[in-house]
């Protein structure tokens, strides 16, 4: 299975932040927010991962994580020219995925709890298609799955005004490679975006579409206003401070999963020490 991180979109809803940066670089407390999403894909054991971002931010990016080598991965970069929706990623992405399964997280979806640690890495090898829910107070922000008592999906919308369940739909989506087609079938929607629920509503149609909960004690915080993205930084240093372990740390990440070892990872460490960083680095590497 191979990941795909879509951090493109302009940020209009954080301007006039994101004005000359990109979104999905921003702090969520003491890291960059993609940090967050990268952290999930590594936790599912993923390590050939595609990061689509605007054609003006590629090379911060690049700057940012390289070609990934250094967390044992290997990272792929590639251009949306325009945010024509989620589901372009797929058509993008097509020469990256060839015949595999993909995963995507979207860059500023933060997933935290030990239910998602235990559940994500069940799909790594799937047939079909897996969604997720997430019961939230607005679901009319996100698109809404609605599903019987055996978890059968009855329908999928995107933003309905008045939505059929509370279960929204995060920003994480696990394919088999009949996505890459579907993609390519889907039209723009009145927004003028290939929406992400025609493909999920694709896979319903031939009796492929699973979804699974997110219970109350998984935590998915998205960071697309200002008031979203402060939370999530108050959220990630509350629990930080209290419990003295990073959320979302990509090297730490990496070395749990044995693609770096120890010594690599105390290499890492060096460059970060007057932050703070490289010091939980080092003793992660010590325990
Ligand atoms: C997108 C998807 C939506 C999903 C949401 C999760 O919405 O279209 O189905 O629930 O991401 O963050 P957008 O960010 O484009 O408004």
């Amino acid at each position: 299975m191979k990941g795909n991180i879509l951090a493109g979109g302009s940020g209009t809803r954080l301007y006039p932040i994101t004005l000359a940066i990109s979104k999905q670089l921003m702090p969520i407390y003491d890291k960059p927010m993609i940090y967050y999403p990268l952290s999930t894909l590594l936790k599912i054991g993923i390590k050939d991962i595609l990061i689509i971002t605007n054609p003006e931010h590629i090379d911060s990016f690049k700057r940012l994580l390289g070609d990934g080598s250094q967390l044992g991965i290997k990272l792929t970069y590639l251009a949306q020219e325009k945010p024509r929706g989620l589901a372009e990623a797929y058509i993008l992405g097509e020469e990256f995925i060839q015949n595999d399964s993909v995963v995507m997280i979207l860059g500023d979806n933060i997933f935290y709890g030990s239910s998602v640690d235990k559940i994500l890495p069940r799909y790594k090898v799937i047939e079909g298609g897996v969604i997720f829910g997430c019961e939230v107070q607005d679901p009319s922000r996100y698109g809404v799955v609605q599903f019987d008592d055996d978890f059968n999906v009855l329908s999928i919308e995107e933003k309905p005004t008045n939505p059929r369940s509370n279960y929204a739909i995060p920003g994480l989506y696990f394919f088999d490679n009949r996505c890459v087609e579907f993609a390519k079938k889907v039209k723009p929607s009145t927004r003028g975006e290939l929406e992400i629920v025609d493909i999920h509503k694709q896979y319903l149609d031939i009796g492929k579409l699973k979804v699974d909960i997110f219970d109350r004690g998984t935590a998915w915080l998205d960071t697309g206003t200002f008031e979203s993205m402060n939370e999530a930084a108050q959220f990630v240093e509350v629990i930080e401070k209290r419990q003295g372990f990073k959320i979302g740390c990509i090297e730490e990440e990496a070395y749990k999963q044995g693609f770096i070892s120890k010594e690599q990872l105390l290499e890492l460490a060096k460059p970060l020490i007057k932050s703070g960083y490289g010091e939980y680095l080092i003793r992660i590497a010590n325990t």
